[in-house]
């Protein structure tokens, strides 16, 4: 084939190797001690050779206390998924500099779960089968792969389906985490072509999909999927099994000791640890080749893609084959370049790729939006491969026939720094030999998977100097144009890149961008060790974290509108997820004044690490809710009450357990947001009776999005949620408890009420029924009760029938008064919203009356002013 030999040959130089000295002996040892044995024989063709590389030889104290206990890995890596499971990038540069090939402890790592422990006089004796649909099931062990079938090696580059997610992430979440662009690496990896193995094994006429499984067991099962049969007998699709990578034995993150390499096709479908070949006559039923490496339409919301398994049993969105690609890495995200002084041109470098073996044909740059674009050169290292035909590492490298491409390439461009200075940005987008071009626009799909749309680097012009930023930085790691768009309420759709396609002016300027707020005390430098905080796990003096700060609880217990049990349950404990999850901007500026300090770096990882506390007990309990400990309830049943409020009911952990509330409390529910992960938290009270045994009923009204917003976020994603999958709960939470009979308990002080004024509005009715239920339900109870409950249509009205049931023999005690906003003509009942004077004309105010108020923000605003205008003090005015 004709090869591609370009001078503009920067980037590998630094990993051409001399010509290489002598060859392996035809059986390659069974331990890393080829390391060195970069040698080869055959030609006098320089090819990349590894760059120089350093095996991690400890552990990192972030992996101590995780099953991967066992893994020496390299700290630059950037970790996408907290600390475990191992999913990681290199930085881009660090990557790119290495060059053509990328050493072992820089190489992505994708792993869904813990890594399993090999040693290594295991290696020899590993297993894996090969069954299914063929005549000869066989199991064979690595040495018998090493010395029974022909040993070859091969530079291929892996590519994780979700490189580049972040940017999709940015635009809309989608259910992956955030891949920055360096979610590929190449390496020359040794082993058998699979197709040997399987021709041994003697597929029958049925046989159509191989079926791969690895040994890392998953809370779905052991890991697994499948590629065509006829793709793995095809020589030019150059399928493998691998057992070294650049000449070493595979390290534990990628595979050791055997993995199967299936080149141009997503990281995915190369299984590590292998233990299994199935041969069978339909794709994989693995539950991670259904439930992931797909690209649904782009239509398919998280919901619907949730409640609709159809779209992921549908083959035809299974990802195989890499899609077109292309980044810029030089400039690199926050390069800054001099416009004076020479030299004049700049070199613009980065790298494309593409899928199925298909080789890059072109790569464009345009400075102008994609009006006009220029050339690149381009440079394939993996060509030298072809020119040669020598052993190496053990295997023999035997590419000249084979046209395909499995390797990504590198491009550059000098550009006249000028030219730079004149432009707004830099975009790159490459096609390949099948005239794929990368598109303009993103495909956003569910998963977030095979983004490719044309690479954005942004220019400003500081002085004499020119700034550069990439779109996005890798996992939470703030940075990017993107991130500035989204804070300015920019435009990231498709074709805009945050402003208009023809303007040039920026969205917003960057100080008009919305201000975080501060936490923290600014000038406290003080450092709180993990022994301290814990010291402070009690109820007279709670200390909690969020985001790594540390905050004394002790002055707030009081005035905590959630109750002390509010901080009490956090002390101790990182709480950032439901403290940032439940909190207004107005709470979050007042944590500086509780702030005392930050923790310690021992600290936060010991808290990162430490899981929630699971349930050991084997004493089933009488009661379900815990303050510090989220249970897990399943969903049982869903009423539609109207079109947009239901009543879930949630079965218990056994059938005579109770929900363990007191009257008047409430509990914290905690739901994953489909799309993204996060958590969703907030305090609900449920409708079904305080001794319901073995089941829970909560009325939910769902704010569903429209026009005019985004709707409300945890009702959706309950309404969202099959019936069998579980929410959390955990409580009691709240100020007020009702022990009957007039007897209250507020902020854990007794005080005795004549009469309850209850103020709601929409759901807000739910804890002021479950007190005007028990006051009801009890025939000694004297305690009077005055409902005002507003609501804008008739039927907004919860609850209407059951509270008409319970008033009904206790008119002597029960007033109930709704007022509707946009009442029928037909209506005989208030009129307007609730208001002080409404309160005025049917209520005494008196030292022994309570107004309970709960309903939307602006509401409980507007009655706390009406009220204190009417002389009512706030020590008499209950917020739920
Ligand atoms: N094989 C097993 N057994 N378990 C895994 O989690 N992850 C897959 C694939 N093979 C995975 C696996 C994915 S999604 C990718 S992208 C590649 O491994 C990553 O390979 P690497 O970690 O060696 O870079």
């Amino acid at each position: 084939m004709q090869t591609t030999k370009h001078t503009h040959s920067d980037q590998p130089e630094k990993n051409v190797s001399p010509q290489p000295k002598d060859a392996l002996p035809p059986t390659p040892p069974l331990t890393d001690d080829s390391v060195s044995d970069a040698s080869a024989d055959g030609d006098d063709v320089e090819v990349a050779l590894p760059p120089p590389s350093k095996e991690p030889e400890s552990v990192l104290d972030i992996d101590l206390k995780t099953p991967d206990a066992h893994v020496p890995r390299d700290p630059r890596l950037i970790r996408l998924t907290g600390v475990h499971p191992f999913n990681v990038e290199a930085p881009l540069t660090a990557l790119f500099d290495e060059g053509f090939l990328t050493s072992p402890e820089l190489f992505y790592v994708r792993n869904h779960g813990a890594v399993p422990q090999v040693r290594d006089e295991e290696i020899p004796n590993w297993e894996f089968s090969v069954e299914g649909l063929v005549e000869n099931p066989m199991t064979i062990t690595l040495t018998q792969l090493m010395n029974e079938y022909e040993q070859i090696t091969c530079p291929i580059t892996l590519v994780c389906a979700g490189n580049r997610r972040k940017e999709q992430n940015m635009v809309r979440k989608s259910k992956g985490f955030s891949w920055g662009a360096a979610g590929l690496s190449t390496a020359l990896f040794t082993g058998v072509v699979m197709s040997e193995v399987i021709r041994r094994a003697r597929p029958t006429r049925k046989a159509k999909y191989v079926c791969m499984e690895g040994a890392d067991k998953l809370p779905n099962g052991y890991y697994g999927t499948s590629v065509k049969l006829n793709w793995v007998m095809d020589p030019n699709k150059g399928i493998m099994l691998s057992y070294k990578m650049n000449g070493e034995m595979l390290r534990p993150d990628h595979g050791k000791p055997l993995r199967a390499v299936i080149p141009g096709q997503i990281g995915g479908r190369s299984v590590k640890w292998l233990k299994k070949l199935i041969i069978t006559a339909e794709p994989s039923d693995n539950w991670y080749h259904i439930y992931d490496n797909r690209v649904l339409p782009t239509m398919v919301s998280p919901e619907e893609s949730a409640n609709n398994e159809k779209w992921w049993k549908d083959e035809r969105y299974a990802i195989y084959d890499l899609s077109t690609n292309s980044t810029i890495c030089y400039p690199q995200h926050e390069e800054q370049l001099c416009l004076k002084g020479t030299p004049d041109m700049y070199r613009a470098k980065g790298y494309a790729y593409s899928g199925g073996g298909r080789r890059i044909t072109r790569v464009e740059i345009s400075l102008d939006k994609g009006k006009n674009w220029r050339l690149a050169n381009i440079d394939y290292a993996e060509d030298k491969y072809r020119e040669t035909e020598k052993q190496l590492f053990g295997g023999r490298v035997d590419m000249s026939w084979r046209e395909s491409c499995f390797c990504w390439c590198f491009w550059t461009l000098d550009i006249p720094k000028h030219e730079l200075a004149g432009a707004k940005d830099i975009f790159v987008r490459a096609m390949d030999e099948s005239m794929n071009v990368q598109p303009r626009d993103m495909y956003w799909s569910v998963l977030g998977m095979m983004n490719n749309p044309w690479f954005r680097v942004t220019i400003s012009v500081e002085g004499d100097y020119i700034r550069f930023e990439h779109p996005t930085q890798p996992a939470l790691q703030p940075g990017g144009w993107m991130e500035k768009v989204k804070k300015a309420g920019g435009n990231l759709a498709n074709g805009f890149w945050g402003e208009k396609l023809e303007g040039d002016e920026a969205v917003v300027p960057e100080e008009e961008q919305a201000k975080e707020i501060s936490m923290v005390k600014p000038d406290l430098k003080k450092s709180i060790t993990i022994d301290e905080l814990r010291k402070h796990d009690t109820e007279e003096h709670p200390w909690f974290v969020v985001n790594g700060e540390v905050y004394d609880g002790t002055a707030f217990l009081k005035e905590h509108p959630g109750g002390a049990q509010s901080i009490i349950s956090a002390a101790g404990l990182d709480s950032s997820e439901e403290f940032m999850a439940i909190h207004s901007e107005t709470a979050k500026a007042m944590m500086p004044d509780y702030h005392i300090g930050s923790l310690d770096e021992a600290a936060r990882t010991a808290l990162t690490n430490s899981e929630e506390e699971p349930d050991t007990s084997d004493v089933p309990r009488d009661t379900f809710l815990r303050p510090k400990v989220w249970g897990k309830a399943t969903l049982h049943g869903k009423k539609i009450v109207s079109w947009d409020t239901r009543i879930f009911t949630y079965k218990l952990d056994h059938p005579r357990q109770r929900l363990g509330l007191p009257v008047g409390q409430h509990l914290m529910v905690r739901l994953r947001d489909p799309a993204t992960r996060e958590a969703i938290i907030r305090s609900y009270t449920p409708m079904s009776e305080i001794n319901d045994e073995g089941f829970m009923d909560m009325l939910v009204k769902v704010y569903f999005a429209g026009p005019g917003g985004k709707g409300g976020k945890m009702s959706q994603a309950m309404d969202a949620l099959p019936i069998g999958h579980f929410i959390e709960m955990k409580g009691p939470i709240g100020k007020f408890e009702y022990l009957g009979r007039g007897e209250c308990l507020i902020s854990a002080t007794p005080r005795h009420v004549k009469s309850f004024v209850m103020i709601c509005g929409g759901s807000g009715i739910t804890p002021i029924y479950q007190v005007f239920r028990a006051i009801m339900r009890d025939p000694e109870d004297t305690t009077k009760c005055t409902i005002f409950d507003g609501n804008r249509l008739f039927e907004d009205i919860l609850c209407k029938d059951e509270l008409e049931a319970l008033s009904k023999d206790n008119e002597q005690k029960a007033t109930i008064l709704h007022t509707l906003t946009k009442a029928p003509d037909d209506w005989t009942g208030l009129r307007g919203r609730v208001t002080g004077k409404l309160v005025e004309e049917n209520c005494v105010q008196d030292k022994e009356t309570l107004v309970l108020i709960c309903g939307p923000e602006a509401m409980e605003k507007s009655m706390h002013q009406a009220l204190l205008a009417a002389g009512w003090d706030d020590d008499q005015l209950m917020f739920f």
